[in-house]
């Protein structure tokens, strides 16, 4: 594997073999050692969960790691970014995470890439979230290993959401059984990669083995989508009422940050069937096996 761009461009067998990895490194604790290698992190959207995921993973890796306030680069003077890259690149980094605004921008970095480099995307714009679905797949497998049997509800905007996007593409190459995707219809999306689309939680939750709320993304939502929060909360909201409608096992999953008493109540995020900080513990362990697998 050269670049870590999109799950889209990942067989089905690099993807289990990436979530069988990161579990294997969270069981052992032993970790392999790249102490050759450096990784740059830039970050052009703020991060807690992913910036820092991935610089615990690498340097649990040995690896040496540049973290790159890109607010005090010299593209504030007007470098682009593909310079900035191919500058860092002559100094020795090999591996760059990329968080960006822009859809796509690791893919076209990636196109320019000398054969060595290595482009991790980090989140780009309403695009693709690609770590973040293989850790989600990861906290799932760990409890639920039979996928073809789940039914999993995604709750929020699904339309502007890159977790969504990557969780879809995800699900779709594993086989999940049900994926049902709930969203108020102005933040529903125009076509499904995988899944069927409601407009009614009820019909999300009804019997699932998985219910995963998505973040109220405030900086994504267009004039004309902006939707009143009283009433979203009120029809989309992961309460504890709601939540019986799932299965009495189903995990609770959120990708972070919470919006705490908009799209999940305290008593739901913080309850007995959430695995909110397991997907954060999981995500260091996924974040591993990625940038072993490029550094191999
Ligand atoms: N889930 C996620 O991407 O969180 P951060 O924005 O904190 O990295």
């Amino acid at each position: 594997m050269q670049h870590f761009l999109e799950i889209s461009s990942l067989s089905p067998v690099q993807i289990r073999a990436l979530i069988q990895r990161g579990l294997e490194l969270k069981n052992s604790k032993k970790y392999p050692g790249f102490s050759d290698n450096t990784v740059a992190l830039l970050f052009y959207e703020n991060s807690t969960r992913t910036k820092i995921s991935f610089d615990i993973a690498a340097r649990n890796l040995s690896l040496r790691v540049v973290d790159v306030d890109v607010s005090t680069s010299s593209e504030s003077k007007g470098e682009v970014m593909a310079d900035t890259i191919s500058t860092l690149y002559a100094m020795g980094i090999q591996t760059f995470v990329i968080r960006h605004s822009q859809n796509h921008i690791q893919q076209e970095l990636a196109h320019v890439a000398q054969n060595n480099m290595h482009i991790v995307n980090a989140g780009d714009g309403t695009h693709a979230h690609p770590s973040q679905a293989i850790l989600d797949m990861m906290t799932i497998v760990e409890r639920k290993p039979d996928l073809s049997r789940l039914k999993i509800a995604v709750v929020g905007n699904i339309k502007h959401s890159r977790v969504a996007s990557s969780f879809q593409c995800i699900c779709q190459k594993l086989g999940v059984g049900e994926l049902v995707l709930v969203a108020p219809e102005v933040w529903s999306p125009e076509t499904a990669h995988y899944g069927r689309v409601t407009t009614s939680l009820q019909d999300g939750l009804d019997g699932a083995d998985v219910v995963m709320c998505l973040r109220v993304q405030k900086e994504r939502i267009l004039a004309e989508e902006i939707m009143d929060l009283a009433s979203y909360r009120a029809d989309f909201a992961l309460t504890e009422q709601q939540l019986l409608f799932a299965k009495k096992d189903a995990l609770v999953m959120h990708p972070g940050p919470i919006n705490r008493g908009v799209e999940i109540d305290s008593m739901v995020a913080d309850g007995p069937q959430s695995v909110i900080l397991q997907q954060v513990t999981n995500g260091v362990y996924a974040r591993m096996a990625i940038l072993e697998a490029l550094c191999s």
